[in-house]
């Protein structure tokens, strides 16, 4: 690498906190389900942009630990989008060559969308032109404690000894096990926080907040995310 040459940014992962949809529907007097499905056409709109712009992997926080705490009515509507969406707009992803992954605690889930979860899984996991990873149930705090639990267990297995743990052994015991971490993190609706979402994984990624809500994000705020990405100047912690 030269002085004339500067090292450009690559985009391998891109992760999105989908946040607004409940403000989105305020504002044109609707329910908030009509907010939430709204975000999920807006959610096809960026995987299939995704795929265009050749990003390898995009993690999409769907649904929160903490969500679970929200309405009845509002959890089990958004159950209904993710069984519908899981049943009916997944042959669009495997026509694209899409490999669709789910992180978080599915055993909370209802039966039926476990069982919709794992078929999906099975039929897509030789696909290799993107990876979506959709999390669901997820909570960073969860995940980070179910993986201290598993090398816990190794260790008193005898399996692996405590001086041996290293970052690169612990991450594999993290949900996201083989994937990279984001390079860039996009959070719609204003919010600027984290909210639970890959605390691990987001050491070093890039983030960009906007104010524009989920359900009007689209291919053009989505590119104007990526070239503030690439115009960012990445130094993992070293001396230029
Ligand atoms: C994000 O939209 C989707 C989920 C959390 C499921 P919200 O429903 O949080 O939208 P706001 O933040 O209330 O506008
Ligand atoms: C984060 O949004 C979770 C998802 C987008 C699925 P929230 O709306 O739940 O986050 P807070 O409550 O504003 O932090
Ligand atoms: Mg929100």
């Amino acid at each position: 690498m030269t002085e004339d040459s500067p090292e450009i940014n690559s985009l391998t992962h891109v992760a999105i906190i989908m946040d607004g949809n409940g403000r989105w529907a305020k504002q044109q007097n609707k329910k908030t389900i009509f907010g939430h499905q709204e975000g999920a056409k807006t959610l096809q709109k960026i995987v299939e942009e995704s795929v265009r712009q050749k990003i390898k992997f995009l993690t999409v926080y769907a649904f929160s630990s903490e969500n679970w705490l929200r309405p009845k009515d509002e959890v089990e509507s958004l159950m209904g989008l993710m069984r519908h969406m899981l049943k009916n707009e997944v042959k669009k992803l495997y026509k694209k060559n899409i490999k669709l992954k789910i992180i978080g605690d599915r055993s909370l889930l209802p039966k039926d969308l476990q069982d919709l979860i794992q078929k999906v899984e099975k039929k897509s996991e030789n696909n290799d032109a993107l990876t979506v990873i959709m999390a669901i149930s997820y909570g960073a705090h969860q995940e980070i404690l179910t993986a201290v639990k598993k090398v816990s267990e190794q260790v008193s297995k005898g399996h692996l000894q405590a001086k041996d743990i290293t970052q690169d052994i612990f991450s594999d015991f993290l949900e996201t096990k083989d994937i990279p971490d984001p390079d860039l993190l996009i959070r719609t609706s204003g919010e600027q926080r984290i909210s639970n979402f890959l605390l691990w994984q987001c050491a070093y990624t890039e983030f960009y907040f906007t104010p524009v809500l989920w359900p009007d994000f689209n291919e053009t705020e989505y590119q104007k995310a990526i070239e503030t990405f690439y115009g960012r100047k990445r130094r993992f912690g070293l001396r230029e």
